[in-house]
């Protein structure tokens, strides 16, 4: 890939926007506004903005391997905070996706270094569900179900951090599982049922 195109392309953006509305730049330097944080994947066909057609200033975003909501990683959880507490966002978002390499180099034997604590976040989330994994014979299916398991996970993840409970408590306040069907285009929303989840694990996590 040629660099320089990025920066045509860039002027090109620039013209575009300027074309529809002489305002553009001067609105989106007044400040921002979104009402979603979208946590997912940096995968490089995972585009956050792109694939859910919004525009600039709607949508807070973190990407990182694999969308994990690890409790100790300082930068997700300052993200967290950020969106949640300051911006108000009334929604949170994690978006995986299937045929994630993150979760299928979590799914072999391989001593990948620096990354190993990282991808071992979601080989615990196998752990946790290993009965209905070991069920699954078909193993681009098992791989598939692991993609949803893994998001629904970090989704509980973010509701156990204080910032989230206390939106819970006082603001119409969501948090979403979503993926990402590369074979399509599609997204889907796994519509998980955080009530029956957070109903057997709450009294561990609550902090409010
Ligand atoms: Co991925």
């Amino acid at each position: 890939m040629d660099l320089s195109r990025i920066f045509r392309n860039n002027q090109e953006w620039i013209a575009e926007k300027l074309k529809t509305d002489a305002d553009f730049f001067k609105n989106l330097s007044q400040g921002q506004n979104p009402n979603v944080l979208y946590i997912g994947c940096s995968d490089s066909r995972v585009t956050a903005e792109e694939l859910m057609g919004t525009q600039p200033g709607e949508v807070f975003v973190h990407r990182n391997i694999a969308n994990m909501v690890p409790n100790t990683d300082l930068s997700v959880m300052s993200v967290i905070t950020y969106a949640v507490t300051h911006l108000k966002v009334n929604h949170v978002v994690v978006c995986g996706h299937y045929y994630c390499n993150g979760v299928k180099l979590a799914m072999a034997s391989a001593d990948m270094g620096v990354l190993n604590p990282w991808l071992r976040n979601i080989r615990d989330v196998f752990r946790l569900h290993k009965a209905e994994l070991d069920a699954i014979v078909d193993e681009e299916a098992k791989y598939k179900r692991l993609v949803e398991l893994n998001v629904q996970e970090q989704c509980v993840n973010i509701i156990k951090t204080s910032d989230v409970q206390k939106a819970y408590k006082d603001r119409e306040f969501t948090v979403h599982g979503w993926v990402f069907d590369i074979h399509t285009g599609e997204l889907i929303d796994l519509k998980i049922d955080f009530d029956k989840i957070l109903n057997e694990i709450m009294e561990i996590y609550r902090i409010i």
